[in-house]
């Protein structure tokens, strides 16, 4: 039997150089991540020009210990994916150089990844679920509901009209004071918090499309985070706030499940990018795909948040179909997966 396809990942479009070997089994022969968390915690949030420096330092050794890991070489893979953007142009021209200059100098297929579509394509590779899906992607730059019909094939249901879900996690760790990443710090916060303590507004409960809203939550716990400041509960505060998110990607989410179901008649619902990390919000998920008898998947936390598996994966997927990119791609910082979409509602125009 021939061996099968092993694809290298790369991933550099944040905070994390991260590499992985993905062979076409579904199997992660290796990851590596070098976290620039630490460097940037210091500043509240991530530094593009020090970002940047960061990955071209970390790509060579990052590579190398994830091949090391597999005890494999360059002669072994078959093809090189590397995410092409959306996502800080310094890091992505870092991890687009590396990729486009081993496909070269090996004579490999090369594969421009969009970030987006790796957290996209994730249960595939955890679950091997089949196509369609409603995908609900929440990162700390996007919040989007998508169907998902194959690699470059998704159609729109609903975006943010301003935060992302990981931001309004981000801006509320901040508020209170713990730190960034906020989402991870939110989570353990309200472990031991009530989620019913304080009120906050359900945003856009009136409107019935699946577009989502975050900046209102944020100035709702400012408020709050004021007006009690003498016996400011921090951990009541992460509960609810943690509540508030799910509540609202849960039932954006139920209604674009309906959608999905009565327009292809397929009940499968999926969630990745890194607040599905996010254990509450995974259960409210959870509770509309069992209404609704849909087959369901969380990836595990570390194949939610940023990483090269994803990547590698993604790249698979093209590589089997027999789509590579040119090696003349140029970084894409705004890259949307469904081009066409129409744009939102303006804020307060109610649909
Ligand atoms: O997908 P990701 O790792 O990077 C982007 O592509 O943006 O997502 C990062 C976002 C950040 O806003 C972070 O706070 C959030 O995901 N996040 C979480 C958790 N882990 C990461 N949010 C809620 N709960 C978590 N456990
Ligand atoms: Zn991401």
């Amino acid at each position: 039997m021939p061996d099968l396809p092993v694809i290298l990942g790369i991933e550099s479009s944040c905070d994390e150089t991260a590499a992985a070997l993905v062979r076409a089994d579904r199997v992660i022969l290796a990851q590596h991540i070098a976290s620039q968390a630490e460097t940037h915690a210091r500043h509240g949030g991530v530094v593009p020009e020090v970002a940047a420096r960061g990955h071209l330092e970390s790509i060579g050794p990052v590579i190398a210990k994830t091949l090391a890991l597999a005890d494999w070489d360059m002669g072994r893979i078959d093809g090189v994916a590397a995410t092409g953007g959306p996502g800080l142009i310094g890091g992505v021209l870092v991890g687009t150089v590396a990729a486009k200059a081993i496909a070269a100098a090996r004579g490999l297929p090369y594969y421009a990844i969009n970030h987006l579509e790796g957290h996209a394509l994730t249960a595939r590779l955890t679950d091997d679920l089949a196509y369609p899906y409603l995908l609900l992607l929440v990162s700390g730059g996007h919040t989007q509901l998508l169907a998902v019909f194959g690699p470059g094939q998704y159609q729109r249901y609903g975006t943010t009209l301003d935060d992302a879900a990981g931001e309004a996690f981000d801006k509320g760790a901040q508020l209170l004071g713990l730190g960034y990443p906020g989402g991870p710090a939110i989570e353990a916060a309200a472990k031991s918090g009530d989620p019913a303590s304080l009120s906050l507004p359900h945003p856009r409960a009136r409107h019935k499309d699946c577009h989502f809203s975050f900046s209102g939550l944020k100035t709702a716990l400012a408020r709050q985070i004021e007006a009690e400041r003498e016996h400011l509960c921090v951990a009541d505060m992460a509960a609810s706030l943690q509540a508030a998110i799910a509540d609202a990607l849960a039932s954006r989410t139920r209604r674009a499940l309906q959608k999905f179901i009565a327009e292809t008649g397929v009940a499968r619902l999926v969630v990745a990018g890194g607040v599905a990390a996010n254990q509450a919000v995974g259960a409210a998920l959870a509770e509309v795909a069992r209404d609704h008898d849909a087959e369901w998947v969380q990836p595990p936390p570390a194949l939610c948040t940023d990483n090269a598996a994803m990547i590698a994966w993604a790249g698979m997927e093209y590589h089997l179909a027999g789509r590579s990119s040119d090696l003349d791609f140029a970084p894409r910082p705004r890259w949307p997966l469904d081009a066409d979409a129409p744009p939102p509602p303006g804020r307060g125009v109610r649909q």
